[in-house]
């Protein structure tokens, strides 16, 4: 039997109760809190301020007269554990990462936007759910309700296997880190996820996947390329991110607008 919130309690890291929550069953869920704003005003100009604990900030919006819960995740696996278990409690049942990321193939180019069909998981905190043979995949209805949206849009996409990682530079073989060094089970792994095919690196998408799915609730991931792997260890300038930005925030709106008539 699930564990549900009581009437007025409030979710200890979120700071948020299921009355705040308005039988909002959807959440759109970016990494950083200084982004819930803008993606909350983005899918109803009327979203309202709810809440800000820890990294944990959240506005209520309103889709095609459904409440939507925005709020951020913060960065890495076991932050995003919060959001599942917390909002899981307030009766969320699908949770949108709208995020951004590391292309790893040429035909991915800045400012494009990556739909994942499924994760990697090199991440620590799915561990803690399931034993690393479990996939981390992606809802079906929710990835394809992303893949229509996008090209309904016309926003350059691909749909792609993710790479999860816990760290930006070692996990993700960036050599700009404070030492340099690389460990050697490390060295040559960007190369090997290009020939496996893989489409980007991120760092949440793969406990996202994996506890939506141990727990029955649906998950869909998508993110803006802010990093042209192929190219460069760098970190796009914002003007890049800003494209991304408008690409991925359009593709998620369109996207819980189709996923909501569909589930009505
Ligand atoms: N986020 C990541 O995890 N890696 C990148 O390269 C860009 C964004």
């Amino acid at each position: 039997m699930k564990n549900y919130a009581k009437p007025g309690e409030v979710m200890y890291h979120v700071g948020l109760s299921k009355e705040m929550l308005q039988g909002a069953r959807y959440a759109l869920v970016p990494g950083d809190p200084g982004r819930v704003e803008g993606l909350a005003k983005a899918v109803d100009p009327d979203a309202v301020y709810l809440a800000s604990h820890r990294e944990f900030t959240s506005w209520l919006a309103c889709v095609a007269g459904e409440p939507v819960l925005v709020m951020s995740s913060g960065m890495g696996g076991p932050c995003i554990t919060f959001v599942v278990e917390e909002l899981g409690r307030l009766g969320v049942e699908t949770f949108i990462r709208v995020g951004t990321t590391g292309s790893l193939q040429e035909d991915l180019n800045l400012g494009d936007v990556v739909i994942s069909k499924a994760a990697v998981r090199t991440e620590g905190a799915s561990k803690s759910y399931a034993p690393v043979e479990y996939p981390a995949v992606a809802d079906l209805d929710v990835t394809v309700a992303l893949r229509d949206a996008a090209r309904e849009l016309k926003v350059p996409f691909r749909l792609g296997v993710t790479v999860t990682t816990d760290s930006f530079w070692p996990g993700q073989e960036r050599y700009d880190s404070f030492s340099g060094y690389m460990p050697r089970s490390l060295q040559g792994s960007l190369k090997e996820w290009q020939a496996l095919g893989c489409t980007n690196f991120e760092m949440e998408a793969a406990t996202l996947l994996t506890l939506c799915s141990v727990h029955n609730l649906r998950a869909g991931v998508i993110c803006g390329v802010i990093a042209k792997r192929t190219d460069s260890e760098a970190v796009a300038p914002p003007d890049v991110y800003k494209k991304a930005e408008q690409r991925f925030q359009q593709v998620a709106k369109r996207a819980l607008e189709k996923l909501i008539a569909a589930d009505k």
